[in-house]
């Protein structure tokens, strides 16, 4: 894992490059983007969850007592912004099988870039949980910026983002709207576009995953 630059770390694990760069392909099959992002959201889940706090608990193991690390505290909360934060869920959940789940369904007006709210449902208790917001793009930032501006207004305290690539635009923007969130991603871009695309970027992450455009 690279030095964290401000609130965000770059993952340059090998694995996670490589796949990156395959999902990145013109040419990559609906099919193995999605196996891709399933095996590069594990991969990441790890890298999110590093320095979550440890505990020990008295076990026997078939020979002997002892005391052994166990998570400690606080649980989690993956919340997907929709609809192509879910792609990276189920990647997470295999490593992370007891979090909670919440979903913010969000799309991004094609004229203003703003983003607009369709749906929201996260656990009751999300407020005593660590959030992890997930999407695989970080462009202008405005639909992150909205679901941690939610998550606060639900009463969560501790706020992380996961993204696979991110443009810098958007780096800037979410560090300015929320500088004690920290964000991991795999790519931080060039920049976007004129419509708010990221250049060089991976295409429309959600077209991709569930195959609803070409
Ligand atoms: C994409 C992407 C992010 C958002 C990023 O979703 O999955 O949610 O754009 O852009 P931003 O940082 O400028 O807000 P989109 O709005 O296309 O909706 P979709 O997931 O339904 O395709
Ligand atoms: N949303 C995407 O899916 N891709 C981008 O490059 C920007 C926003």
């Amino acid at each position: 894992m690279s030095q964290p630059t401000g609130n965000v770390v770059v993952i340059d694990h090998p694995l996670v490059q490589h796949k990156l760069t395959l999902m990145r392909k013109r040419e990559t099959s609906t099919a193995s983007f999605r196996r891709l992002l399933r095996e590069i959201s594990l991969l990441m889940a790890y890298e999110v969850t590093r320095d979550l706090p440890l505990t020990t608990e008295e076990i026997e193991t078939p020979i002997a007592p002892m005391q052994a690390p166990v998570l400690a505290g606080k649980k989690l909360c993956l919340v997907s912004i929709l609809r192509a934060g879910n792609g990276i869920l189920d990647g997470m959940l295999d490593l992370l099988p007891s979090a909670r789940v919440g979903h913010i369904g969000l799309y991004r007006d094609p004229q203003t870039l703003e983003p607009v709210e369709y749906y929201c449902k996260v656990p009751e208790d999300v407020g005593d949980r660590l959030a992890i917001a997930v999407d695989p793009m970080l462009a202008t930032a405005g639909s992150m910026i909205a679901t941690v501006d939610l998550l606060k207004r639900k009463g969560c305290r501790d706020i992380r983002a996961l993204v696979l690539v991110a443009a810098p635009e958007g780096v800037k923007a979410l560090t300015a709207a929320h500088p004690e969130v920290r964000c991991w991603t795999a790519a931080i871009d060039s920049h976007l576009n004129e419509v708010g695309y990221i250049i060089p970027g991976l295409g429309d992450a959600g077209d991709k995953i569930f195959g609803t455009k070409g």
